[in-house]
This record gives structure tokens, C-alpha cells and sequence, in this order.
């Protein structure tokens, strides 16, 4: 998703540079496709840049903002990673009270390379400073409001039913599989619309290659709604779901569906 974040911020003119450190081969090829000029080092890059944009797994998002008030940032930096609104509220604190300006973020669709599949949802008072330079590429940009938080709140009440209904689909599926009835269930979802049963498998199949970092964000929307007042139990479920599929991250073809169902039913 950095990729897509990058290449919008560049057809709107800016010049993004990055830091490819630390990072894998694959990160580098996106980043190379993509245009984005390799910095190399985090200190580098935090040297030159009056804007920074993290997109990472959410649960590195507060080690990057550390590591980049570290290095003496103080100018505006997005979080637009997956993180519960109290995180981004607490990072926001931090930031500030080292003197950098915080952007709360939040992205709703796949990695996108035509406008109108994505979109970046920011919040706080410098979001409409930021949103300018998100007016062109394949992201739609939004403002949320002016406070740290909502952004964050929209993607996770968001990503709770899309991410935590396919993991709901996945254990139901290995369930039934253990108690010998999947063809019974897919047979009866086929009475109930015609073509569903291919296309649940096809949604549990299709989750895998994601399922490793999906796992940190069911914990951060299960925060969210614990802070809402509402059980959590849901999303710490679902992260248990996918911690199961994390082994299929590197894969470079997607799973037979047996295979997924198997490691589901497995104990970690
Ligand atoms: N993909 C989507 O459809 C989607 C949709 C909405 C929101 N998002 C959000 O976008 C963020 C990234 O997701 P993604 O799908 O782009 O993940 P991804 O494809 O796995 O890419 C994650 C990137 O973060 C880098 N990274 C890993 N650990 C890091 C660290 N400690 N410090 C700095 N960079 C690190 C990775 O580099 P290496 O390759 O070196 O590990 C990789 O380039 C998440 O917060 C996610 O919720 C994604």
C-alpha cells in the first residue's frame, strides 16, 4: 500500500523519497516501479523531508514514529496504518510533544494504481494542510475531521466487518470440515444463492498471502471496540484465526482450500 500512497503523492508533484534500509527486495521493486527515490538510511530521509507518510504493519506504526522523533523529525507525519484510535491518539501526544505536527490516517480498499478503489481517510488539525498534495494519482482522499482519532475509528469500525467476517467464514468452514459436513454446508448455501459456496472458499483462500499482518489489526479493532464499551472478543478471535494462516505469507501461489482449512484446525 505504501507504494500506491507514494505514486499519488508523486502525480501530484511532490518529490517522495524513502529509505529502503532494512527493507526486503520486493519492497524495493515496488518502490523502484513506483518512482520513489531510495534515500537509503532512515536518517537520510528524516534529514530531508518536511512530510512523513508511515504505511507498515500496524504493529511496527509506534516503533517508526519513535524512531523517527529520534532522529529529531519535526514536521508533519500521517500514520496511515491500522491502528485503534487510542494508539493514534497516544502517538499524537508523543509526536507533538517532541515538536512534529501528527496526521491520523486511515486506508479503505486495496492497493490501487487507478483513482477511485482507495481511499485515504485523514483526521486532525493539520489534515486539510495535507490533503493538497493527495489531488491527483490513484488515491481519493478524504477528511474526516479535525480530530486525531476519527480516522483511525472509521477504518477500524471499517475493517471489522470486511477482515473480521472473513475470519468468521474461515473457522466456520474448518469447523464444518472437522465434523464432516462441508459439503453439507456448502450444498445448503448453494440453496440459499447459487454461487455462494465458490465464492466463500475463493474469499478464504484469497486472505492467506495477508493473513500474517491481519493478525495485529484484529487486536487493534478489538482495543477499539473495547473502548467503545463493546465486547472485544470478537476481533481477538478472528486475530487468533489468522495467527493460524500466518504461515502462508511467502507463499507465491495461493493454497488449496484444504490446506488453509487444515491449518486452521491445527493447534499453533
Ligand atoms: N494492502 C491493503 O489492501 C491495505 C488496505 C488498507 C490499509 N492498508 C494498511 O497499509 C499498511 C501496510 O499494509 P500493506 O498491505 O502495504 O503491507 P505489506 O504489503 O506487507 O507491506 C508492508 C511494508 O512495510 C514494511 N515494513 C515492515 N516492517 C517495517 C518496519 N518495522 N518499519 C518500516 N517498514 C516496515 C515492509 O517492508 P519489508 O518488505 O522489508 O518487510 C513492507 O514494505 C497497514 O497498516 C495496512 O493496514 C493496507
Amino acid at each position: 500500500m505504501g507504494v500506491t500512497v507514494g505514486a499519488t503523492l508523486v502525480a501530484g508533484g511532490a518529490d517522495v523519497t524513502w529509505a529502503s534500509a532494512g527493507r526486503s527486495a520486493a519492497t524495493r521493486r515496488r518502490a523502484e516501479a513506483a518512482g520513489l527515490r531510495d534515500v537509503g538510511s532512515l536518517d537520510a530521509l528524516v534529514g530531508g523531508a518536511d512530510t512523513i507518510v508511515s504505511v507498515c504493519p500496524p504493529d511496527a506504526a509506534s516503533l517508526v514514529l519513535e524512531a523517527v522523533l529520534a532522529l529529531g523529525f519535526r514536521g508533519s507525519y500521517l500514520d496511515a496504518n491500522a491502528i485503534a484510535p487510542e494508539r493514534a491518539c497516544s502517538m499524537a501526544e508523543r509526536a507533538e510533544a517532541a515538536g512534529a505536527r501528527f496526521v491520523d490516517g486511515g486506508i479503505v480498499g486495496p492497493p490501487a494504481t487507478t483513482h477511485g478503489t482507495t481511499w485515504l481517510h485523514l483526521s486532525g488539525p493539520e489534515a486539510r494542510t495535507l490533503l493538497g498534495h493527495f489531488g491527483a494519482g490513484p488515491l481519493a482522499a478524504n477528511v474526516v475531521s479535525d480530530r486525531v482519532g476519527d480516522a483511525s475509528a472509521l477504518k477500524m469500525c471499517y475493517a471489522s466487518f470486511t477482515k473480521g467476517s472473513t475470519a468468521l467464514l474461515a473457522a466456520q468452514l474448518a469447523t464444518a470440515r472437522v465434523f464432516g459436513v462441508q459439503a453439507a454446508l456448502e450444498a445448503q448455501w448453494e440453496r440459499d444463492e447459487p454461487g455462494s459456496a465458490e465464492r466463500a472458499r475463493e474469499r478464504v483462500r484469497r486472505v492467506t498471502a495477508k493473513a500474517w499482518r491481519f493478525e495485529g489489526e484484529m487486536h487493534e479493532i478489538a482495543a477499539t471496540f473495547a473502548a467503545a464499551g463493546l465486547p472485544e472478543g470478537f476481533h481477538q478471535a478472528a486475530a487468533g484465526v489468522y495467527a493460524r494462516l500466518a504461515r502462508f505469507k511467502d507463499d507465491t501461489e495461493r493454497p488449496a482450500l484444504e490446506a488453509v482449512l487444515d491449518a486452521l484446525a491445527a493447534e499453533p
